[in-house]
Parts: C-alpha cells; structure tokens; sequence
C-alpha cells in the first residue's frame, strides 16, 4: 500500500491524536499537537491513504436568521465548539495512517515521533515517512538527524539503522513511564556523498516495492 505524505495541519489533531494513543499508550503527558504546529522549530508531516477518506460530521447550521442569526454565527466563531469541531476531521476528508515529527535545532534534525497505524504497519508507511522527513531536515539545512528509542524497540531501530543511523549514546532510565533507556542514535552528515547515494539506492528499492512515492506540499 503507498500513501502520500504532505505537512501536518491543525484540522488533523483529532486523527494524529488517536494514532499516537494508538502507538505510545503509556507516554503521559500525550504530545500538545496544537502546541507543537504553531512551533517554528517544529515540523510535523502526515501519510494519507490516497484510497479511503473519513466522513464529514454534520455541519452544525444555524436556523436564526437576521440579527440573532448574526449573534450566534458571531458567538460561534469564537467558541470551542468551532475549533473543536474543525479539528475532528480534514476539511479534505483526507485518511491519516501515520506521522512523524521533528525539531530542527540549529544544525541538527531531531525526530520527536514517528508512528503507523496498527492495521497498516509493514507496508512501507514507516520507511514513506521516514524518507520525507530525512528530505525535509536536508531542505531545512539539516546536517544530522538524530532521536531517541526506546532499547525495547528493536522494529523501529531496525528502521532507522536501515537508513544509516547508529548508536550514539544510551540515556539512562529516559522514559518516565517503566524507566526504560533510551538508545540516542544518529547519522553521519545526511548531505555527504555516500549517505546521499545510500539514500538514492533506498528509495530506489522502495520504488521497486512499493511504487513511487510523492510529497505534497512544502516548507
Ligand atoms: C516503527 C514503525 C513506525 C514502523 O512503521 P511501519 O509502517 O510498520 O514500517 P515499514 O512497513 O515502512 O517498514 C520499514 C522497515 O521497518 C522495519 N520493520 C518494520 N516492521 C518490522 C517488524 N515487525 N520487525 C522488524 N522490523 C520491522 C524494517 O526494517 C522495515 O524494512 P524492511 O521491510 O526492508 O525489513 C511502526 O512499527 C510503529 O508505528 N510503531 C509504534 C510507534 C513507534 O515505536 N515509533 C518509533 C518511536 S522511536
């Protein structure tokens, strides 16, 4: 299955917010995703399944007409309701099946998330993304890309080694909730020669498996 990847918006917080449920039940407090886009430094992308999209909820229409009609478009504009409501679904009805995230600081591209939905791993959704965001943080000016994993996580390690990252540190006792450590792992220069070519190869082999990908949208 390929999706397409394209920048995270605010109307995808209620989609992004069950995935990451979904992937790190026991990481509290859940990320502030409407925190986290207004972030400059902060850049989140999202996969969509080009194929299926969610239902639009009813659009709650005001019946009052002339001035109490105006009072309560008015009222509504500024309330909760409004903002919630707007981020329950994609105006485009666009299916969210992962999403990834990272911090650019100064030099250096630093992945806060990366997680598929359940019922769609093992389907080059993880790898699509991971992809996007190493040509994002290039974009960006990025000159190395790190994270941190959990030493449990062998799935997700085996990712990022295949795209060039290796250990560079162990943070002790990292993560609140059972006090697991972090692995801290990193890449060589992501706009050298050989991590370039290497990359070339990847994403020629995802081609061949997968089809060929494509990003909507820019920075
Ligand atoms: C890690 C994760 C994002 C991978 O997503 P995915 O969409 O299943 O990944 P892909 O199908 O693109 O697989 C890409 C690579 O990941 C690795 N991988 C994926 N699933 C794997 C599994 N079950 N066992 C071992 N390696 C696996 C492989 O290296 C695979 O490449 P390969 O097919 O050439 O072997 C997904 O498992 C996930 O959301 N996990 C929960 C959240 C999480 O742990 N995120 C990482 C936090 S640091």
């Amino acid at each position: 299955m390929l999706g397409y990847v394209r920048p995270m918006r605010r109307e995808d917080i209620a989609q992004v917010s069950k995935i990451d449920r979904e992937a790190f039940p026991s990481e509290w407090p859940p990320p502030n995703f409407r925190r986290e886009l207004e972030n400059r430094l902060a850049h989140y992308i999202v996969a969509c399944d080009p194929e299926k999209t969610v239902d639009r909820p009813e659009v709650e229409v005001s019946p009052e007409k002339g001035f109490a009609g105006l009072v309560s478009r008015v009222r509504r504009l500024f309330s909760h309701n409004r903002l919630f409501s707007e981020e329950l679904l994609a105006p485009s009805g666009q299916y969210i099946i992962g999403f990834a995230g990272f911090w650019i600081m100064a030099d250096e591209a630093h992945i806060t998330t990366i997680a598929t939905q359940k019922v769609h791993r093992q389907q080059g959704i993880g790898e699509l993304l991971l992809i996007s965001v190493i040509e994002q943080a290039t974009k960006l000016n990025a000159r190395i890309i790190t994270l941190e994993v959990r030493v449990s996580n062998t799935t997700a390690q085996k990712l990022y080694s295949k795209y060039g990252f290796t250990q560079a540190g162990v943070r002790r006792g990292y993560y609140t909730d059972n006090k697991e450590d972090a692995i801290l792992m990193s890449t060589d220069g992501i706009t050298s020669a050989p991590f370039q070519a290497r990359l070339e190869q990847l994403k020629q082999a995802y081609a061949m498996k997968w089809g060929t990908a494509h990003y909507q949208g820019g920075h």
